[in-house]
């Protein structure tokens, strides 16, 4: 699990632009965009709908969440903004991921697959439970190896023996390197 708060303090300190893809956390395990602090938020967040969102792999989807003034500006228009790291930045339309990208592209979501998205989204929660209840089942097992070290930088407290929580985990042998678990 990435330390995704200390990666965008570290990259907007450099003047640098984040996106993160939660794909894989889902919004409710992983809401990266709820951080106070704008220097530890990402500028974007990635999902593909595609994948739990939906849940049923019947369509192929995604979204890219960013700030107003990334997203969208009337043609012609530019904005002055503030970065994360508080430097003025000058915003034009075409840099605006609406025109630079969608309308370039193409790449606008048909109402077909808006509607399944939207019903997959519906039974999001099913499939967050049963990846959690996974999740807790596979760090328990490797937590009995004698090998394997457990940590967790989660913030609900369902200890185990090694002091295991949840939403975030991850294993690591006490050998070699480092196993990724989620
Ligand atoms: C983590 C992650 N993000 C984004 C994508 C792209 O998703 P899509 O299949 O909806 O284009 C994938 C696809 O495998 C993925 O694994």
């Amino acid at each position: 699990m990435l330390d995704v708060a200390g990666i965008s303090r570290a990259a907007h300190h450099r003047g640098w632009r984040v996106i993160a893809d939660t794909t894989v956390g889902t919004p409710f395990l992983h809401p990266v965009l709820k951080v106070k602090d704008a220097m530890e938020r990402p500028d974007f967040v990635i999902h593909s709908y595609t994948k739990d969102l939906t849940g049923t792999g019947t369509t192929t989807a995604g979204v890219v969440i960013g700030r107003n003034e990334d997203m969208f500006l009337p043609k012609g228009e530019s904005v002055m903004t503030t970065s994360a790291n508080g430097e003025s930045r000058k915003v034009g339309w075409d840099e605006t991921l609406f025109w630079n990208v969608y309308y370039i592209k193409g790449d606008f979501l048909d109402s077909d697959k808006a509607f399944e998205v939207l019903n997959g989204i519906k039974t999001l929660e099913l499939r967050v439970l049963q990846k959690t209840i996974n999740t807790i089942t596979l760090a328990k097992v490797f937590d009995a190896h004698p090998l394997i070290n457990i940590s967790s930088n989660g913030s609900l407290d369902h200890s185990l023996r090694g002091g295991v929580s949840l939403p975030a985990l991850w294993a690591h042998t006490s050998g070699s390197g480092q196993a990724g678990a989620m």
